[in-house]
């Protein structure tokens, strides 16, 4: 049976890019997984979180409002579990444990690292860089089958079965299995409605370039008309708009909430410009995000509720990371307890 884990940073509100590319497919999985025996465990990576500034004032903040977000995005607290990463050790221990296993030339290939260090790597966190080693062990230490996850996660997953594999064959065990990224056909990389050639992103300074789950049908209808495009209409041919990245994510945007492909899509409104296009679009977005919208400002209300609800996750993941864990401390010959 399937086992399914993802995480996302509690900084920022949930935007588009995370509910496309990711959140919607753990809603589906955990609906997918339950009838056949499996289970999800979803988290608020808040460890991940601190290997840049993050004000320690707001941090328990963010993490409830972020549990709030996937609540009202449709992940059920009753089918799968949901809690902060912070609140089970076994990601940090093993974190270290496979640092001795992951190579330093690996962590070097990974863009991430180079794209959020820049210009400045020496003065870059130890945390930044080592990064990827603790987002093995969220998913190693479940012995996760299947990782939902936007296109830009993939590199580290890939890292996450180098770790296993080369785990496995110097301490002879089976211990670790082997994740699997998954990764939706149209939406695995959402750009910014600014720029088509940079991802959508919380760390992007302009609010414009983004829409959050939390913005109301105004906002929203503002920053799809405001959003960057060309003067041409819209082609007919995939291949001619896959040369057009503003447009192209538009419609991959529009593809991706509709459950549509490219091709289904253009069919429709091929040779229509923007000035159609784009109402539609916002219309669309203002129709599925709605009631995500009203069942967060409800969520919000609650925040004791919420921390029961990441309490009753974090004891359960805490089991459920613990066989694994012990097992890793075997495999090294490392003595617990006395
Ligand atoms: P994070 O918090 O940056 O993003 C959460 C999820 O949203 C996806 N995503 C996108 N997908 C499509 N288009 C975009 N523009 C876009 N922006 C974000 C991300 O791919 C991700 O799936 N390192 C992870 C969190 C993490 C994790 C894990 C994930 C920590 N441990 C273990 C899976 C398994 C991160 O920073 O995601």
């Amino acid at each position: 049976s399937k086992r399914v884990v993802s995480g996302i940073q509690p900084t920022g509100n949930l935007h588009l890019g995370n509910y496309l590319g990711a959140i919607r497919n753990w809603v589906r999985m955990q609906d997918e997984v339950a009838a056949d025996g499996g289970d999800c465990f979803f988290f608020l990576a808040d460890l991940h979180a601190i290997t840049v500034h993050n004000d320690p004032k707001e941090l328990a903040g963010n993490v409830r409002q972020m549990a709030a977000a996937l609540i009202a995005a449709g992940i059920d607290p009753e089918r799968s579990t949901l809690f902060n990463q912070a609140a089970v050790p076994a990601h940090a221990e093993l974190a270290w444990l496979l640092a001795g296993t992951a190579r330093i030339g690996w962590l070097n290939r990974m863009t991430q690292f180079k794209d959020k260090a820049g210009k400045n790597r020496e003065g870059a966190s130890v945390g930044l860089f080592t990064y990827p080693v603790l987002m093995a062990a969220d998913v190693l230490v479940y012995r996760t089958t299947h990782v939902p996850v936007g296109e830009d996660q993939k590199q580290h997953l890939e890292l996450a079965r180098d770790i296993a594999t080369k785990f496995n064959l110097d301490f002879g065990t089976d211990l670790f299995t082997l994740p699997e990224p998954m990764i939706p056909p149209t939406a695995a990389r959402i750009m910014s409605l600014r720029d088509g050639n940079a991802k959508m992103s919380k760390s992007d300074p302009s609010e414009q370039s983004r829409i959050h789950l939390t913005d109301d049908a105004d906002t929203i209808a503002a920053k799809i008309r405001k959003a960057k495009t060309d003067p041409e209409p819209l082609p007919a041919d995939p291949a001619v708009l896959a040369e057009r990245p503003e447009a192209r994510n538009l419609v991959s945007i529009y593809a991706a909430i509709s459950d549509e492909s490219t091709e289904q899509v253009l069919a429709r409104f091929a040779g229509q410009g923007f000035g159609a296009f784009k109402p539609a679009l916002a219309e669309l977005l203002v129709e599925t995000l709605r009631p995500i919208t009203a069942r967060l400002a409800e969520l919000e209300r609650d925040p004791a509720e919420l921390d029961r609800i990441l309490a009753h996750g974090a004891a359960k993941a805490r089991a459920a990371a613990e066989p694994v864990l012990a097992g890793a401390y075997a495999a090294l010959g490392l003595t617990r307890e006395t």
